[in-house]
């Protein structure tokens, strides 16, 4: 079976992150939940140099950021909670955990319901699974959202990998402003170091200063190797640059052969993934390729919209992308 179910990358971690890694295990002592004074620096730059922060915003490490996504509406105890209505389950599993009101909303902000100071908005650009990258229009009005008392969260751990479209980051397009924004950044998919548990996030300082306090006493501190292998990691942009062309290369090459043997692509903009459909069932879908030895996943894991797709992982070695297309050509 060539599985491209999941969205984990196969590719090697970058050897001078393995090397930093190595360098840094003698840790006897604690380290920081804030994160060392060069990881903070290194998180700084980063969302300054690449993401195109300006102004005041805090940053602050996370254990992986799946773990942050799943206790946030717990931690900031936000009672209603908005999920795309295609979207990663475990923000709807952090809403459960919060035993929050959840509420599925479309792309666009204008249609959502009224919102309050209890009200956390995830948005995730570009989507997993759909690879949809947001507009600046579409990013200004969940912004705009904020007025309400809103906190507005943007998942944004596929922004390394532009392909038809270059995402932007909300911490951009905030220009300055960051009351009640909080971005999520992760390391696994832009360093292939999704072993480590390498992510933060930066925004609104007053929300990240109460995160701190609550971590600082309920754990989930960042390892002190992983502190020092994640600022090797974000000092570099080359390895990212040669990830997302090998993503690019995996997509162009697989799009043509899906769409010959009957596939619509949708979105599939940026990202990791190929969202599309034949117009059977997602399961039906499933079948077809598993006849070809290939597992790919339902769209309805991601919610009942999603129940006519399937996702399409491009975590594959380069000679598994070669034989997918053989297999459904
Ligand atoms: C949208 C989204 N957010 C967050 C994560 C979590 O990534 P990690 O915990 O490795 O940082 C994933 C992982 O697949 C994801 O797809």
């Amino acid at each position: 079976m060539i599985d491209l179910s999941q969205g984990t990358p196969v590719d090697p971690t970058p050897q001078a992150i393995q090397i930093a890694l190595q360098s840094a295990s003698n840790a006897p002592g604690y380290p920081l939940t804030t994160g060392s004074e060069e990881l903070r620096g290194a998180i700084k730059k980063y969302c300054r140099d690449i993401l195109g922060a300006q102004g005041d915003f805090d940053v602050l490490p996370t254990i992986g950021s799946k773990e942050l996504v799943a206790s946030l509406a717990y931690l900031l105890q936000r009672s209603k909670v908005f999920i795309p209505k295609i979207a990663y389950p475990t923000y709807k599993v952090g809403a459960l955990l919060a035993h929050a009101q959840i509420t599925e909303v479309d792309i666009n902000p204008q249609s959502w319901p009224a919102s309050d100071e209890k009200t956390l908005i995830w948005v995730n650009t570009p989507s997993n699974p759909t690879g949809y990258v947001h507009t600046i229009e579409e990013m200004e009005a969940a912004l705009a959202k904020r007025a309400s008392g809103a906190l507005l969260v943007s998942d944004e751990c596929y922004f390394s990998f532009p392909d038809r479209k270059n995402p932007i980051s909300f911490l951009s397009a905030a220009q300055g402003d960051f009351t009640r924004l909080i971005t999520v950044h992760s390391l696994s998919k832009r360093s292939n170091i999704a072993g480590y548990r390498s992510a933060f996030i930066a925004g609104d300082p007053e929300l990240i200063g109460e995160l701190l306090q609550l971590r600082k006493h309920a754990g989930e501190i960042m390892p002190a190797p992983i502190q020092r292998a994640t600022v090797t990691a974000l000092a570099d942009e080359e390895h990212v640059r040669q990830q997302a062309e090998r993503y690019r290369v995996r997509r162009s090459r697989a799009i043509p052969a899906l769409i010959k043997a009957g596939f619509k692509i949708e979105h599939s903009q940026a990202g990791l993934y190929i969202w599309c459909s034949n117009g059977l069932s997602d399961w039906e879908q499933v079948s077809w390729f598993s006849e070809r030895g290939i597992i790919v996943t339902p769209g309805s894991f991601y919610g009942e919209q999603g129940a006519k797709n399937i996702r399409i992982a491009m975590t594959a070695t380069d000679q598994n992308i070669t034989k997918f297309i053989e297999r459904i050509s």
